[in-house]
């Protein structure tokens, strides 16, 4: 099912409410516009006309221990179907975000509905989405327009929003089923989509802080960075950026 909104707050926030209900697992919210978009780590997602923001309602039945990697495979399939229908070549930067020609095309929010009464394989799953499509830097706030990119900028043809909605559905639906059995070769193929591998990083986690070099994704899902003493650190949450970074953005 598809449920089309001219515009929402959030539609993680929809699907969320049509998943309590009983919503069928491939049940997607999608909205032309979103006025309180979510973002990691409690961020708002700015989501003007003219990008595609949605939200697939998955039951995929996978281990608990599957559930951190969704959002990987998540990136990695919009990465391969943005690559195949627009010949763009679409970076991945961990955790979550899709970046192109180095500015964020857009980001991926999942987010996991554990109900009392189904054991945790049969956990529901929000996977968000929201690209920036046909409009132009011009939507966004003065603040953003310089980190921000959409995919109409690098691609001259039409992009149909409903077309894509669906070549996307389907590549993440694909992509997530292969995690039981192709998570180290799903792993392999979004290192090579790694924005982040080589370049000097800021992590920040509260009082947590150092500088170190990209060196990919473990098999655990979590980030690798190398500080200038040599000590590799794997890092789960917090805030990873590429030092030429203004510290505040
Ligand atoms: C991020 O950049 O931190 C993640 C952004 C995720 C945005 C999408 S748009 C569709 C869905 N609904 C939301 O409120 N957020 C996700």
């Amino acid at each position: 099912m598809r449920i089309h909104l001219s515009q929402t707050d959030s539609t993680n926030r929809v699907a969320r409410e049509e998943a309590v209900a009983g919503a069928a697992s491939g049940t997607v919210v999608w909205a032309d516009s979103q006025v309180a978009g979510k973002g990691q780590y409690g961020r708002s997602f700015v989501s003007p006309a003219g990008g595609l923001y949605f939200s697939l309602i998955l039951r995929p039945a996978l281990s608990p221990d599957c559930l951190p990697f969704i959002t990987l495979a998540t990136g990695l399939a919009c990465s391969d179907a943005l690559a195949r229908h627009f010949l763009v070549d679409v970076q991945l930067k961990w955790p979550n975000d899709l970046f192109l020609q180095g500015k964020k095309l857009g980001g991926i929010l999942c987010e996991t509905l554990f109900e009392s009464h189904l054991s945790p394989a049969q956990a529901t799953v929000i996977i968000g989405v929201g690209i920036n499509c046909t409009g132009g830097k011009a939507d966004f706030p003065q603040e953003l327009r310089p980190l921000v990119t959409t995919l109409g900028e690098e691609y001259c043809g039409a992009i149909d929003l409903a077309a894509l909605l669906e070549i996307l559905v389907a590549e993440i639906q694909a992509t997530v089923l292969l995690l039981p059995s192709e998570r180290s070769s799903l792993l392999d193929r979004w290192q090579k989509h790694d924005y982040l591998f080589g370049q000097s990083l800021r992590y920040r986690n509260g009082e947590e802080r150092f500088i170190g070099v990209g060196k990919g994704i473990g098999e655990d899902g979590r980030y690798r960075l190398v500080d200038a003493q040599g000590c590799e650190h794997a890092i789960i949450g917090g805030q990873l950026r590429p030092l030429f970074w203004p510290e505040d953005e």
